[in-house]
């Protein structure tokens, strides 16, 4: 089977970035969203992001940029926007049950050759598919962020995923330039477990009044020769997601993983990171 139309579910930070990918590879995309405020405003940043970023530097001419534009497709309605696609990539909140959910509807309203994958950066495939009639189609593909730049896709293969599955959705990641890795499903697979242990940590290093923010970030960049410091890092993730990994990585591994107290203080107050424009730094 061949992916010619993809649907793309939850137009935030991943699922706007994945959506103007593969649209820029050429595939026709439908971006899902429950809010017609957000996909609005997605909208508007898909194309000063295509101008600003492509055409200013002469990466694509006005005319590719409108086909590209011209190939997305935003909608409220979820069971127009899994017609006529080969496949269907969910980026909705970092929740199982909200995940399990879209999935069972998913299963019941796409045909059976559609295969169904999960941007999910830590939860298991293996549960979110457990209720769906047809396991075998469902698979996770982990892109990272801002996705239209970074170069790595971890696939994850949840128990029942078919070969078949995992070598089209391969072929796919592929043909978007990115670098594959297959990963067994485990929590937070190989990136989400080792990176949110290290800016966890950054953050209780914050929170004991250990470094400053900007001292934290500096360290570690020039130590490490990291392109950006944890805080800076959490701020781009978004403060809410990696407090999710936390919980979870927490659920099924032990207290170790615990999400630092400081993160869940400024969850409370709206610090979300960049999409809450304040988090360790404002934006
Ligand atoms: P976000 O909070 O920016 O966006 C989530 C979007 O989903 C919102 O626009 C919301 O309105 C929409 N939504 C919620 N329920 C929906 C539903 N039932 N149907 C349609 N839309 C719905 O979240 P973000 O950061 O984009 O994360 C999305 C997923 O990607 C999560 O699973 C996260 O773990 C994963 N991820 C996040 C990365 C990051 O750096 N933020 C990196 C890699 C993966």
């Amino acid at each position: 089977m061949e992916i010619k139309n993809v649907c793309v579910i939850g137009a935030g930070s991943m699922g706007s970035g994945i959506a103007q990918l593969i649209a820029i590879s050429g595939y026709s995309v439908n971006l899902v969203d429950i809010s017609e405020e957000i996909l609005n405003a997605i909208k508007d940043k898909i194309e000063q992001n295509l101008q600003r970023y492509y055409v200013a530097k002469n990466k694509l001419t006005e005319e590719e940029a409108s086909k590209i534009l011209s190939n997305i497709h935003y909608t409220l309605n979820i069971e127009e926007a899994v017609k006529n696609v080969q496949l269907v990539i969910e980026a909705i909140l970092e929740d199982m049950d909200l995940k399990k959910k879209l999935f069972n509807i998913l299963d019941s309203i796409c045909e059976k050759h559609v295969i169904l994958a999960s941007n999910t950066s830590s939860l298991s495939i293996t549960d979110i598919a457990s209720k769906c009639k047809h396991q075998d189609r469902i698979v996770g593909i982990h892109f990272f962020n801002p996705a239209t730049v970074m170069k790595l896709i971890e696939l994850i293969r949840g128990v029942k995923t078919s070969d078949k599955t995992l070598e089209i959705v391969k072929k796919f990641s592929k043909g978007l330039k990115k670098t594959v890795v297959t990963i067994k499903d485990s929590p937070g697979f190989v990136t989400s477990r080792l990176i949110y242990v290290m800016c966890n940590e950054a953050i209780n290093i914050k929170m004991e009044g250990i470094a400053s923010t900007e001292d934290i970030d500096t360290a570690c960049k020039l130590a490490f020769n990291f392109p950006m410091g944890p805080l800076e890092l959490s701020d781009l993730v978004g403060l809410d997601i990696y407090n999710n990994i936390g919980e979870y990585l927490t659920s099924e591994f032990g207290e170790k993983y615990k999400p630092s107290s400081l993160l869940k203080e400024m969850i409370k107050n709206n610090l979300l990171g960049r999409k809450s424009r304040k988090g360790f730094y404002n934006y």
